[in-house]
């Protein structure tokens, strides 16, 4: 039972948290000379983009991609572009993180605050297109062709891996597992 729930607009609320996140996150990196008054914001941010949120790809990736390819093939089509760009901002994600570390510890380096802001922005640059892109294009397309027992199915496996990640704890700890 879903609770007439659509799982692209639990996912859209979750775009509209995380595109919140990246303005906050944008504003921050831009004033890294500043360290000690956005070490509290920073910490928080880069804690949610290690952990949390991975939630929301691992929802897509094993949930709702899926279910949309049984009508449109993964290849060529909107499935196999996000899934590129998932994996570009995993990767981006990762050099971020490694450059923010050195920061949040004691490093003060001209070099580790360029590569905050290289990747970061190219993190948010292309995170928020992304969303754009599934926001306007992926899911009026799901809208269109998933019938109620695939969006049973899809909002069914969201509360399951919302709980599997409870259960592992998101205490934001070392989880470079879960950056993949
Ligand atoms: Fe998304």
């Amino acid at each position: 039972m879903t609770n007439g729930e659509k799982p692209t607009d639990i996912l859209k609320e979750e775009h509209q948290n995380v595109l919140q996140k990246l303005d906050a996150l944008e504003e921050v990196i831009s004033h890294l000379d500043k360290k000690e008054e956005i070490l509290p914001k920073l910490n928080e941010l880069t804690s949610f983009f290690k952990t949390d949120f991975w939630i929301h790809f691992t929802k897509e990736e094993e949930a709702l991609f899926p279910e949309i390819e049984r009508f449109i093939p993964r290849e060529g089509g909107p499935i196999g572009m996000m899934l590129i760009e998932h994996e570009d901002l995993r990767n981006t994600n990762k050099e971020f993180q490694r450059a923010a570390d050195e920061y949040l510890g004691d490093s003060d380096s001209a070099e580790i605050k360029r590569m905050i802001q290289e990747y970061g922005n190219h993190f948010i640059g292309a995170l928020r297109q992304h969303i754009d892109k599934e926001n306007n294009i992926l899911f009026m397309m799901a809208d269109m062709h998933l019938d109620q027992t695939q969006i049973d199915k899809i909002v069914k496996l969201f509360h399951k891996i919302e709980s599997a990640e409870e259960k592992e704890g998101n205490s934001g700890g070392n989880d470079d597992a879960r950056l993949r």
